[in-house]
């Protein structure tokens, strides 16, 4: 078990030792237990967190506050589209101001091909610690929750059998964080991966390699199916969400790119997690989605409201994750 964390940043959980990981598990659990005892736990009293969004949230945003407050500190909600980033303003100085006033600036941009680089300048310049809200690569929180999840329900997460798939969805291209923190996370814990996804929809392959070396050095694996079934097939776990096609267009950022995306999408209408699906999974199998969830797209609602679904618990571990690493970064040793 690592035990220092003050003003650790952490826009990846690839960059924490797994005994860090360990850690903010059982700070985790403990501040979850805390919380169910009703005991106040002021770890962080008298402390700032900026939340910069740059993008909408409900789970994130409100985890953080929610969190921050119940560890007696206080949290600033930062709309960029207000705050002089708009008009330009720089990374660097954005966090050598927000260092000066506060004990954390946590963000999330998840700008194709901008937000990790922009939170990665942040950490550079800020002298508290940066805290991944989602980037266009990574969703640390998240991925924590999860992990706490699978923890709590299975025990030992070893050689579990997890089924990562896409979905199809229209709400928005959703970022490719989600999945990408989930094989990087899961293979370090010993865990047996499939990811299943059409074509199209590639994860980036820097990720891939390195949650390969992760899987090798950990007894797990990572494959590869090009269909839903061959990854729910005796799964212990489903994860079945949408990712965009960022990676399988030449510029998502344009007209042409973002219209050959729609293209692609559409041509996958029948990748939805239904009861069919469950069905060949493992009886104790859970279902895991990290939400918002596209219903009748991504999942049928029989799938989500049913017996598998741990979705509310996942979204409720987000906060007891986040006060774990608030109190570790913000206030610990
Ligand atoms: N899962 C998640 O990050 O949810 P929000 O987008 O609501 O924060």
């Amino acid at each position: 078990m690592d035990t220092k964390f003050r003003k650790k940043h952490l826009i990846t959980c690839q960059d924490w030792s797994k005994g860090e990981l360990d850690t903010v598990f059982e700070v985790a659990k403990y501040l979850k237990l805390k919380h169910a005892l009703n005991e106040p736990c002021n770890l962080l009293k008298d402390k700032t967190a900026f939340l910069m969004f740059f993008e909408e949230s409900t789970r994130t945003r409100n985890s953080m506050e929610a969190g921050i407050t119940q560890l007696g500190g206080h949290a600033h909600f930062l709309d960029t589209s207000t705050m002089q980033i708009n008009h330009g303003e720089s990374a660097k100085d954005t966090a050598e101001v927000l260092s000066s006033f506060g004990d954390a600036i946590c963000v999330r941009n998840c700008f194709y091909g901008i937000g990790n680089e922009y939170l990665r300048t942040l950490a550079k310049y800020a002298n508290v610690p940066i805290l991944s809200l989602q980037d266009d690569i990574y969703h640390p929180m998240q991925v924590l929750a999860d992990m706490m999840t699978i923890n709590e329900t299975f025990g030992n997460p070893r050689k579990l059998k997890v089924a990562i798939s896409w979905a199809y969805a229209t709400s928005h291209a959703k970022p490719l964080s989600v999945p990408q923190s989930q094989i990087l996370m899961f293979t370090r814990y010993g865990m047996d991966v499939t990811v299943a996804a059409p074509k199209e929809f590639p994860l980036m392959s820097n990720i891939v390699e390195t949650a390969k070396e992760n899987a090798e050095l950990n007894g797990g694996s990572l494959k590869f199916a090009d269909n839903m079934e061959d990854a729910f097939r005796d799964a212990d776990i489903v994860i079945p969400k949408n990712w965009g096609g960022f990676l399988g267009v030449e510029d998502p950022a344009t007209a042409e790119g973002k219209a050959q995306m729609k293209m692609n999408l559409e041509k996958y209408k029948d990748w939805i997690c239904d009861e069919k699906l469950m069905s060949i999974t493992q009886k104790h199998s859970i279902y895991m989605h990290a939400l918002p969830a596209d219903r009748g797209k991504e999942v049928e609602n029989s799938v989500i409201d049913g017996r598998h679904s741990v979705v509310i618990q996942e979204a409720e571990n987000r906060i007891h994750t986040a006060k774990a690493v608030m109190a570790l970064t913000m206030g610990g040793r």
